[in-house]
C-alpha cells in the first residue's frame, strides 16, 4: 500500500465509522438473533426429522466396504487419482501431501497477495483461484458420490462383468484375496497362483466355492463365513476368469 492509498483508506474508514452503528447493541442483537434461529432449527430437526439409528455393527461382516461421509468424498476420490502399484502412495499423497500443500498456500495467501484492493471484481486472480478450488472440490465430491466401493474395489481391470461377476469381484477385493493372488495385473505376485486365467480350467462355480471353504494346501486360509449367495457370486467370478471376465 502506498502513502496515497493509506491516506485514502484512513479517510474512508473514519467516514464509515461516523456513519456506522455501535457494536452494542446492534451487532450483538444480530448475532443473538441468528444464533437463536440456528439452535431452534437444530432442535426442530431433532424433534421432527429424526435420523434412523440402523442395524447394530456386525464385526464378522466380510463384505462391508467402508465409505466416508459425503463431505469427505473429494478426499476419497483423491485417493483414486494416486492409485498405483504401491498401496501406501495414495494414502500419503491424498491425506498428507496434497492437503498440507493446500493448507500452507491458504496460510500464505495474505503474504503472497498483498494488493490493497478489496473489491472482488478488481481481484481477478483471487476470484479465479477461489472459483477453481470450489469447482474442483465440487467435481471431486460428485465423482466420489457416484463411485462405488472402497479404493480398488472396481480396480480389477476386467471387462464382461455381469451383476454376479461384479459382486464376486467386489468380494474378491474386499476380502483381500489380492494380498496373495494376482488377477489381470492387480494384486500380489504370490504366494497364491495367478488367477487371471482360472476359468480356462473349466471348473464350475460350485467347485471354487468348495475350494475356498477348505483350500487343500494349508497356505491359503479357509473362507467359511460367506453366505450361500456370496459363495455363488465369488464362485461364478472365479469360474469365469479369463473366459467370460477378461
Ligand atoms: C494367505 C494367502 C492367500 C489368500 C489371502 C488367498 N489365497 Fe487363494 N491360494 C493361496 C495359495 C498359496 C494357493 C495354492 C493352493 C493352496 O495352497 O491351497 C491358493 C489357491 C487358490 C485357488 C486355486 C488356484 C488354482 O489354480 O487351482 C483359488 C481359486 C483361490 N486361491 C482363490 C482365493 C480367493 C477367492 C481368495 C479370497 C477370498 C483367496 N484365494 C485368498 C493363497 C491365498
Amino acid at each position: 500500500m502506498n502513502r496515497g492509498q493509506q491516506e485514502y483508506y484512513k479517510r474512508d474508514y473514519a467516514q464509515a465509522k461516523l456513519e456506522g452503528k455501535p457494536f452494542f447493541p446492534y451487532a450483538v442483537y444480530k448475532d443473538l438473533l441468528i444464533a437463536t434461529l440456528a439452535i431452534a432449527a437444530v432442535i426442530g430437526m431433532s424433534i421432527w426429522h429424526r435420523v434412523e439409528i440402523g442395524e447394530p455393527v456386525n464385526p464378522a461382516s466380510t463384505d462391508f466396504v467402508p465409505r466416508p461421509e459425503w463431505y469427505f468424498f473429494f478426499l476419497f476420490e483423491l485417493l483414486k487419482i494416486f492409485e498405483g502399484q504401491n498401496a501406501l502412495m495414495p494414502v500419503i499423497m491424498a491425506t498428507f501431501i496434497v492437503p498440507n500443500i493446500l493448507m500452507v498456500l491458504l496460510i500464505a495467501t495474505p503474504f503472497i497477495d498483498r494488493g490493497p484492493e478489496r473489491r472482488i471484481e478488481k481481484r481477478p486472480f483471487a476470484l479465479f483461484t477461489g472459483i477453481a478450488v470450489i469447482a474442483f472440490l465440487g467435481y471431486m465430491t460428485h465423482l466420489g458420490a457416484g463411485s462405488h466401493g472402497g479404493v480398488g474395489t472396481d480396480g480389477l481391470p476386467l471387462t464382461g462383468l455381469d451383476e454376479k461377476g461384479q459382486a464376486g469381484a467386489e468380494l474378491f477385493v474386499a476380502n483381500q484375496c489380492t494380498a496373495c493372488h494376482n488377477v489381470a495385473g492387480v494384486g500380489a505376485p504370490g504366494p497364491g497362483p495367478d488367477l487371471t486365467n482360472l476359468g480356462s480350467q473349466g471348473q464350475t462355480p460350485e467347485h471354487w466355492a468348495e475350494f475356498i471353504k477348505a483350500p487343500p494346501g494349508g497356505v491359503m486360509p479357509a473362507f467359511t463365513t460367506f453366505t450361500p449367495q456370496q459363495y455363488d457370486e465369488i464362485g461364478t467370478f472365479l469360474a469365469g476368469l479369463g473366459t467370460q471376465y477378461k
